[in-house]
């Protein structure tokens, strides 16, 4: 067995929020103060708007104060009803808002490449309620979009994309927001791009742009006419002003965080039963995550040993994401969600754990981590 590492003085996260110079945001902060304009699409929301849609190569963009909210009025802007089709494979706010939405999670299970819907396993859900299709760029990885249009079309549904892991993600180089008829951008303090707390709406269609805009502001349109029933989605001026000095931190962040993947990736290649999930070769990685597949029959421990495990040298992992969306109490009872309509999903679930991955760590601590990784693997079942 190798030696035992030394646990880490203080525990290693998942994920560390990026912090630029405190100067830069104080000054963009004394802007906001001079203006008097703290909200309502002031001028660093406006300025930041206009940055990420050029960043993001997005036609319309819409800024929001996290993501789940711009996800809800995604589904108002189009008009999802009845049923929509989802994957298990989340976070839980992908099924939750369709149900604000009065809209029942239809789980299609996911392919074990990507992780992501399998397009084979949405057609036989479609019923006469389906009015859309919600996919998830899980961690990052992009979904079949063209097989998922390709039923969207013929079935005449909607689709929206959670792209809440999918910042600078491209399929041969087109923008991951390009796709279906919305998709929806995170900015949690835990994204690669951040704005402590934010979110956006990317969409190709400038009706819709509109209405979203109308639906994240109480439906007002102007000081006497309120033209639908809206809910408050607005960005602050305190969010954007941080997102401008984060975006100018994000080049080198990624630049960071493929070296530290790369490094993972030849440390890890020693163990047969860990596999990494890597982008397929048309695929702009987005960098969100650094995700690996426990084989328990083949490295000889399972994936929630080895999160206790790494416990004791103080590395936080985490079992992104299990539970599945469909065994939470909210929706274990629906048809879709019974397991053994979700075998893939189901054992994808009990097999990840994504180890910590962002651009704070040294060389050493990677391979500090590894050499924890090593250990625990060594000390067998
Ligand atoms: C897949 C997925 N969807 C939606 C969200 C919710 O985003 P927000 O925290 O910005 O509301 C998250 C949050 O991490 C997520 O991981």
């Amino acid at each position: 067995m190798p030696d035992r590492p030394l646990p880490f003085d203080q525990p290693v996260f998942v994920t560390r929020p990026l912090l630029p110079p405190l100067e830069g945001f104080v000054g963009r902060l004394r802007d906001v103060w001079s203006s008097g304009w703290l909200a309502n699409g002031g001028a660093q929301h406006q300025a930041l708007e206009r940055a990420l849609s050029e960043h993001l190569r997005c036609a319309h963009l819409s800024l929001f104060n996290n993501g789940t909210i711009g996800l809800i009025v995604a589904c108002q802007a189009v008009r999802l009803s009845g049923e929509v089709i989802t994957t298990p494979f989340s976070f839980p706010a992908t099924p939750h808002v369709l149900s604000w939405n009065n809209v029942t999670p239809v789980f299609a299970d996911v392919e074990p490449g990507t992780m992501n819907l399998d397009p084979a396993a949405i057609e036989p859900l479609i019923t006469a309620r389906t009015t859309g299709i919600l996919g998830v760029h899980v961690y990052g990885t992009p979904c079949q979009v063209d097989a998922i249009d390709e039923i969207a079309r013929f079935y005449g549904l909607k689709v929206i994309y959670d792209a809440a892991h999918a910042f600078g993600a491209e399929i041969d180089g087109r923008p991951i927001g390009s796709f279906g008829d919305a998709t929806m951008f995170s900015f949690h303090a835990t994204k690669l791009f951040h704005t402590a707390e934010g979110g956006a709406l990317a969409v190709n269609d400038p009706d819709l742009k509109r209405r979203i805009d109308l639906l994240k502001n109480f439906g007002i349109r102007d000081e006497e006419h309120v033209v639908m029933p809206g809910i408050n989605g607005k960005m602050s001026e305190l969010s954007a002003a941080l997102g401008l000095e984060v975006l100018k931190l994000v080049d080198a962040e990624r630049t960071r965080r493929a070296h530290i993947a790369r490094l993972y990736a030849q440390r890890l290649a020693a163990h047969a039963g860990v596999s990494l999930l890597r982008p397929p070769a048309n695929v702009r990685d987005s960098l969100q995550y650094f995700v690996v597949r426990i084989d328990p029959a083949v490295a000889g421990v399972d994936r929630d040993r080895m999160h206790e495990r790494l416990r004791r040298f103080n590395i936080v992992t985490r079992k992104y994401f299990y539970p599945l969306c469909s065994r939470y109490s909210c929706y274990r009872h629906l048809p879709s969600a019974q397991p053994a309509n979700l075998p893939v999903a189901t054992r994808i679930a009990s097999e990840v754990l994504c180890l910590p991955f962002h651009g704070g760590l040294s060389d050493d601590d990677v391979h500090r981590i590894c050499d924890a990784i090593d250990h625990a693997i060594a000390e067998g079942a």
